[in-house]
């Protein structure tokens, strides 16, 4: 007898697609890849597939990955998957939701559109959700899981430092520092920031005092690492006894771990949503209790 759902992955991202399989309790196949000499990538799915799928990508890296899930996608289909659900711990593109300049490409609308095309249900962990303000207004597709690493990053937080002071660097984060302050009653705050360019921010500390506060900064996603080295450097200037900083997405382009350490910051922690060396908390357990909403056996 077929298994009613199966979870595929691909080999980069087993290590979390074997937590997530295992406390689902489904089984995990793998989806081969093979990187062609020009770039254009080929897979191979499993040849037999039961009617419900659900398929982990996480979507850093997102050009790339958003190819192979159109092939991904669109061969399931091909090979009996009725029923589609994409697990995407970090959903790439959200962070375009207008057209700043004439001209400018929407693309949290337009990638939006391109998933819901080729999947039934979407997983998705603190997705950046700005001046758009639920998932599926962005991607429009039938069923919608928006998860929040916040509580599991502040409640890590918390068991390493008590006394801590939550902070968000910029306004957009205090929907992550209200839903993580709000278990261990924090004292907590955001700053605010205005984005010069890609690699260029200003910080404003909240009016409040820092001088022998041990200060987590939370938020969605470090990339340049600018906004955090920004907000971790006047922290320290201000007197914070200590800045860390707790991320759930690591993407930490380039050198941006560096900077954020050179700028004052101890500990740097991040969820497993993107592999990386700062991993230090697993998302597994909240996408698969989604995961068995989303495909009920
Ligand atoms: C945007 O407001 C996000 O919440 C992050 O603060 C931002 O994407 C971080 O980018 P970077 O690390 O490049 O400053």
């Amino acid at each position: 007898m077929q298994a009613p759902c199966v979870f595929l992955a691909f080999e980069d991202e087993w290590a979390l697609a074997c937590k997530i399989a295992q406390a689902a309790g489904w089984p995990l196949l793998r989806v081969e890849r093979h990187v062609f000499p020009d770039g254009e990538i080929q897979l191979r799915l499993p040849p037999e597939l039961p009617a419900r799928v659900a398929l982990l990508r996480s979507l850093n890296d997102p050009n790339r990955k958003l190819i192979e899930l159109l092939l991904a996608a669109r061969t399931a289909r091909e090979l009996g998957a009725t029923h589609l659900t994409l697990v995407a711990p970090y959903m790439a593109y959200m962070r375009q939701d207008v057209a700043f300049q004439p001209g400018e490409a929407v693309s949290q609308r337009i990638v939006g559109q391109y998933l819901a095309d080729l999947f039934h249900a979407v997983v998705t962990v603190d997705p950046h959700l700005h001046r758009v303000h639920r998932l599926q207004d962005a991607v429009p597709i039938p069923q919608a899981w928006v998860l929040s690493a916040a509580p599991l990053l502040s409640d890590f937080a918390f068991q390493r430092c008590p006394d801590l002071l939550l902070m968000g660097p910029d306004e957009e984060s205090e929907q992550w520092i209200a839903q993580g302050a709000r278990q261990h009653q924090l004292d907590h705050a955001v700053c605010r920031k205005i984005r010069r360019g890609d690699r260029q921010v200003d910080i404003a500390l909240p009016d409040m005092p820092v001088t022998g506060r041990a200060v987590v900064l939370l938020d969605d996603i470090a990339s340049s690492g600018q906004t955090l080295a920004q907000a971790a450097r006047l922290l320290r200037q201000a007197g914070a006894r200590s800045v860390d900083v707790a991320v759930t997405h690591a993407l930490f382009s380039g050198d941006a771990l560096q900077r954020i350490v050179n700028a004052g910051v101890g500990r740097v922690w991040s969820t497993d949503s993107v592999a990386h060396s700062s991993n230090s908390v697993s998302i597994a357990g909240l996408v698969a209790e989604a995961l068995l909403q989303a495909c009920p056996a």
